[in-house]
């Protein structure tokens, strides 16, 4: 399977990221194999788009997400309350809470283990700056974060892990990463999840990539067996773009039941 996440981040409000959810369901229509779809809007749009998707197959998911169950948290949100909105998904560690929010590794440990513990699927984000990849250092800073994120998390039965690579430098810069640097990185972080989780039964954990992902690029990303779908920012909030992505991720599978 391939999977289709949408981080609207915080670019649409309530009225619009309703008519994107709708435009969004559009670009399913018609088509005989689709992807998984995951959309993530701002919570404030998420009781909205979940009326929207209602009847589709598409996925809710949340940007972010407290560690507390409950209690003095100013300004955060709990797994429970995701839940009241539908919320089966939920982004961890992008790299802009990382750099701007002084997110830590640690911190993402316990949103992921707690994600996991309320049966709710983590979407956690990996990534290395520009500096660290020139420096040779890319691997490490992955293998590093992987592992302190994911220390002491226990996949159980019906438990499922996304991890998106996101190389922070093709973020939003309109610069991805080579098919061939997505490949590389994605047998990495396979090796070092294997690791972790010997025993993870097939299509427990699904790694995919983020970084400029757009309708021209992703039927070359998605095709590859190691790239199990795409986080999109973006063009996820493009119609014509997504449109676009949507249509490579189904060609690749429909291409894939014919072989
Ligand atoms: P982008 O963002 O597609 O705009 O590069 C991806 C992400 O931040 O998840």
């Amino acid at each position: 399977m391939k999977t289709v996440i949408a981080n609207w981040k915080m670019n649409v409000g309530v009225r619009e990221s309703v008519a994107l959810a709708r435009g969004t369901l559009l670009t399913l229509r018609g088509r005989k194999t689709i992807p998984d779809l995951v959309i993530c809007p701002p919570d404030v749009a998420l009781s909205e788009v979940r009326k929207v998707i209602a009847r589709s197959s598409a996925k809710l998911g949340a940007q972010n997400v407290s560690w507390e169950v409950s209690g003095s948290h100013t300004g955060e949100t709990s797994t429970r309350m995701l839940q009241e909105f539908g919320v089966t998904h939920v982004i961890i560690g992008h790299s802009e809470r990382r750099q701007h929010l002084g997110e830590t590794d640690e911190m993402i440990q316990k949103k992921v283990a707690h994600v996991l513990a309320e049966q709710m699927i983590p979407i956690l984000c990996v990534g290395e700056t520009k500096l660290e990849r020139d420096a040779g250092q890319a691997q490490e800073i992955i293998r590093h974060q992987l592992s302190v994120a994911l220390q002491g998390v226990r996949l159980r039965g019906g438990d499922k892990l996304f991890v998106a690579y996101e190389p922070i430098w093709a973020i939003g810069s309109g610069e991805p990463a080579s098919v061939g640097e997505v490949v590389e990185m994605h047998r990495f972080i396979d090796s070092v999840l294997t690791q972790l989780f010997p025993d993870a039964p097939e299509g427990q954990i699904s790694v995919l990539y983020g970084g400029s992902v757009t309708g021209e690029n992703a039927y070359g990303l998605l095709r590859e067996t190691e790239v199990d779908g795409v986080l999109v920012g973006g063009a996820s909030v493009k119609l014509n773009q997504f449109k676009d992505i949507v249509g490579a991720a189904a060609e690749v599978l429909e291409a894939q039941q014919t072989a």
